[in-house]
């Protein structure tokens, strides 16, 4: 074959592959950009909202442990743009006063426990809907009371976008990041029954509606094993435990990373009641060396 041919050869290979590749990246585009629009026919349910103090208080507490504040949506749940890209992605989770002033009561309990926005949409698994899928009538009805004391002002912050990137890392990473839509994931026995009952000890409510978001729904850990499985309580001392969940320090003085984080801001707001039964609990899955 002559060097022309060669080169005529190659170069047609070369486009033949980039034409596929710019395809391919067209038509994961096309299929996000559908999953991140698609809506849910899911009803909200009505639920009781007290209103006396210690309720709101108590509501602020149940916030707290699973991350309202301090994290996603800002320091005092006044909205925050979570992530931004080079290619226009912004992940902005909202104003949380703002939003329980302006849903209904059905709309809120729709958004937090089935994650459907009151458009349809989903909120997608960057909201641990799954995870809030087991909170209880009476917690939820708390953490709805103390959200509706918070102030609905802040600066306007933009709506999320997801570019071309988040899309292409949401299609690969399907399990770990944004666009498996959370709707989905919520099955009807996630939410029945509805947290503590006498077949669900409380222990477990607490793993599946506090640890569930970075240690799986199974408690397992993740698949990149960034958060380990729950399994290694087992090698914990009800004190070491303690000091994990109140000040972020791993068995033998090991300092940690985003655990240490949650520990000290979330974790460090549990009574000793509820540390026991998380402890027993997690103390007591038999599934963990299966
Ligand atoms: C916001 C994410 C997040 C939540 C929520 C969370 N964890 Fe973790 N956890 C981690 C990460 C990440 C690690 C791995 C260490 C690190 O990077 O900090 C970890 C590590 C651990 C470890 C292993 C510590 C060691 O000895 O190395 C235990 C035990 C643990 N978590 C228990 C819990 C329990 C119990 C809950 C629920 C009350 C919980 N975690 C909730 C993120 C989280």
């Amino acid at each position: 074959m002559s060097v022309r041919r060669i080169l005529k050869w190659s170069g047609l290979a070369l486009l033949g592959f980039f034409g596929l590749v710019l395809l391919s990246m067209l038509s994961i585009h096309i299929t996000m950009g559908r999953d991140i629009a698609a809506t849910f026919a899911v009803d909200g349910e009505l639920i009781v909202v007290p209103s006396d103090a210690a309720s709101i208080e108590e509501g602020r507490r149940q916030a707290q442990l699973r991350g309202c504040f301090q994290g996603c949506h800002g320091r005092a749940a006044e909205g925050a743009v979570m992530i931004r890209l080079f290619d226009g992605t912004r992940v902005v989770a909202p104003n949380l006063g703002h939003i329980a002033a302006r849903y209904s009561l059905e709309e809120l309990e729709r958004a937090i426990r089935r994650g459907v926005k009151p458009d349809g949409t989903s909120v997608l698994r960057i909201m641990p809907s799954e995870m809030l899928s087991t909170l209880s009538d009476e917690d939820l009805g708390r953490i709805i009371a103390w959200l509706r004391t918070q102030p609905e002002d802040s600066d306007e912050l933009p709506d999320s976008r997801y570019g071309p990137v988040a899309r292409i890392m949401g299609f690969v990473f399907k399990r770990q990041f944004g666009t498996v839509l959370a709707a989905e994931a919520i099955t009807q026995e996630q939410l029945a029954p509805h947290g503590m009952s006498a077949t669900i000890p409380r222990g477990r409510y607490l793993a599946e509606t506090v640890c569930r978001e970075c240690h799986g729904n199974d408690l397992h850990g993740t698949p990149d094993g960034s958060s380990p499985s729950l399994s290694m309580v087992t090698a914990y001392s009800r004190d070491d435990f303690e000091t994990l969940m109140r000040e972020g320090v791993a068995m033998g003085g090991r300092e940690l990373g985003l655990m240490a984080v949650v520990s000290r801001s979330r974790f460090a707001h549990f009574t000793d009641d509820e540390l026991n039964a998380l402890y027993s609990y997690l103390n007591s899955v038999d599934s963990w060396f299966d």
